[in-house]
Formats: structure tokens, C-alpha cells, sequence
């Protein structure tokens, strides 16, 4: 994780991951666990290992462009790959940070780890076509600040990344591949569909841990969210939602109907506002 280089952090991810694949399947002796769930590391003065660019500015400098045009598509596919490369270190994170959780824990999120550097591999590569390179354009802080700041409490950690972060992208994916379609990018809308894909899974994993250790300290899951997402200033969550994805990632259909209640709330909140404006 405190690799700098975003090639070389991919890489080894993968070939981490591979590792531990095949350990599990050669089986370890009985008893024994690839993971040391009780030890407690100390965070290094270096996290995230990142590299001196992309420059990292306010979310509101950053600009947008028609993806009709080939310049326009890159800033998106540089912004992707950041928001990949963001997503390797936040995996990463949740594996060495939380102790004493059981094994699965560890392997679902070293899992996600490696296909986040997967992802990040094919919008590296397809940034190359364009003949652009990752650290190109600025980018934002906001998916490593969320992060930092629920690192004290793996449920919050579960609360914010996966079912709010991750979820956010399942929402944004289908509208950006019909952008790319449309301009003819192909190949691009490939990729967009692996990491839909693969992004279904990360939502899962985060819902799975969040029950899991809800029920484990004896919380009401809807209860929980609700009071975390206050706590922690969780990012507002606007429509459209896709549903569809969210429902197979493990959202339930009460986590849905609050979900779209919100949101016409603040729908009809700004409507008032700028009627307010134009008297
Ligand atoms: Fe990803
Ligand atoms: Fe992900």
C-alpha cells in the first residue's frame, strides 16, 4: 500500500492475491489461517503510497467536457483511473487497518484490491491509446479523505466506502457507457462494463461485513446506517439510482425506498430554492 509507482502497486496486488489463492487452494494445515487477525499494525507516516501526479486540487476546479470529443473522453478516462487507483489503496486499507475480524473479511477485501488494480490496469492502458498517462490531468482527494476519516471504526468503514462510494459508481456507470457508446468509443464502454460488473461484488462484500458486524454488536442495520451516515457526513446520495445493480449488490428494498425518498426530498428542497430565487 505505501508503493508510489501506480504500476508497480498494481502488480504486486495481483500477484499478492495470486499468492493467496493458491495457498487456499493447496490448503493449509488444519488449523492454520493465512491471516494473523489479531495482529494490530501501526498506520506509517506514508499512507497512501501515491504518485507526485496526478495534482491534487478542489473538486470544483476540475472541469467537464463534452465526452463527444477525444479530449473530453480522456479527462473522464484519467478521472476513472483515478478513482481506481484511489480504490486499490481503500481495499488495501481495509485489509491491513481492521484487526481481529475473521478471515473472510480479509480475503473479500485483498479480493477487491486486486480487481480495483485490474480496473486501474485497463484505464491505464486505454489512457495510453489516447497517449495519455496517468497523473496527466489534476485530480481530487475526496475517495482517500473519506477514508481517513473512518478509520477508527470498521462499521463506518463499511458504511462509507463500499455502500456509499462504490454504490455511487454502480448509479454513474450506465449514463457514462452510453456517453462512450454514443461517441463511438467502444472499446472504452468495454471496460465500463467489466468494472459494473466486478463494482456489484465490492457493493456485496461491503453489505455483507455491514450486516455482519451490525449484528454483532447488536444494531439494527436501517437504525445504523442512518445515524453513521449523520456521524460521518456521508455524501448526499442524488438520483438517478440504479436500482438494478444496487438490489443484486444486497441493498434491501427498504435501504431503496429511503434511498429514493431522500432524494425527491432534496429534489423538491432546491426546486423550492430557486423558486425562491426568482421572486
Ligand atoms: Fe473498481
Ligand atoms: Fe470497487
Amino acid at each position: 500500500m505505501r508503493e508510489r509507482d501506480p504500476l508497480t502497486k498494481a502488480d504486486a496486488v495481483l500477484a499478492l492475491h495470486g499468492k493467496v489463492l493458491d495457498a487456499a487452494a493447496q490448503g493449509t494445515p488444519q488449523g492454520a489461517t493465512q491471516w494473523q487477525a489479531s495482529c494490530a499494525l501501526l498506520a506509517p507516516a506514508d499512507l497512501p503510497g501515491r504518485p507526485a501526479r496526478p495534482e491534487l486540487v478542489e473538486p470544483r476546479s476540475l472541469q467537464r467536457r463534452s465526452m463527444s470529443t477525444p479530449q473530453g473522453r480522456v479527462v473522464l478516462l484519467h478521472a476513472l483511473a483515478h478513482i481506481e487507483f484511489n480504490a486499490i489503496n481503500l481495499a488495501l486499507d481495509a485489509v491491513w487497518r481492521f484487526a481481529n475480524l475473521p478471515d473472510a473479511f480479509y480475503a473479500d477485501w485483498l479480493k477487491v484490491a486486486a480487481e480495483e488494480a485490474y480496473h486501474f490496469s485497463l484505464l491505464r492502458q486505454r489512457l495510453a491509446d489516447y497517449g495519455h498517462a496517468y497523473g496527466d490531468f489534476p485530480a481530487h482527494n475526496g475517495l482517500w479523505e473519506i477514508c481517513e476519516r473512518t478509520s477508527g471504526d470498521v462499521l463506518a468503514r463499511m458504511a462509507l466506502v463500499p455502500r456509499v462510494l462504490e454504490a455511487r459508481g454502480l448509479d454513474a456507470s450506465p449514463p457514462i457507457r452510453a456517453r462512450l457508446k454514443q461517441a463511438g468509443d467502444d472499446e472504452s464502454a468495454a471496460i465500463l462494463d467489466i468494472i459494473l460488473r466486478d463494482e456489484v461484488g465490492h457493493v456485496r462484500i461491503g453489505n455483507y461485513w455491514f450486516r455482519h458486524l451490525c449484528e454483532a454488536r447488536g444494531l439494527d442495520p436501517h437504525a445504523a446506517w442512518l445515524a453513521l451516515a449523520a456521524q460521518y457526513d456521508a455524501p448526499r446520495m442524488r438520483g438517478p439510482f440504479n436500482f438494478e445493480a444496487r438490489r443484486s449488490a444486497g441493498f434491501d428494498q427498504a435501504e431503496l425506498d429511503t434511498l429514493a425518498a431522500q432524494d425527491a426530498a432534496a429534489a423538491s428542497e432546491s426546486a423550492a430554492r430557486r423558486g425562491a430565487e426568482e421572486k
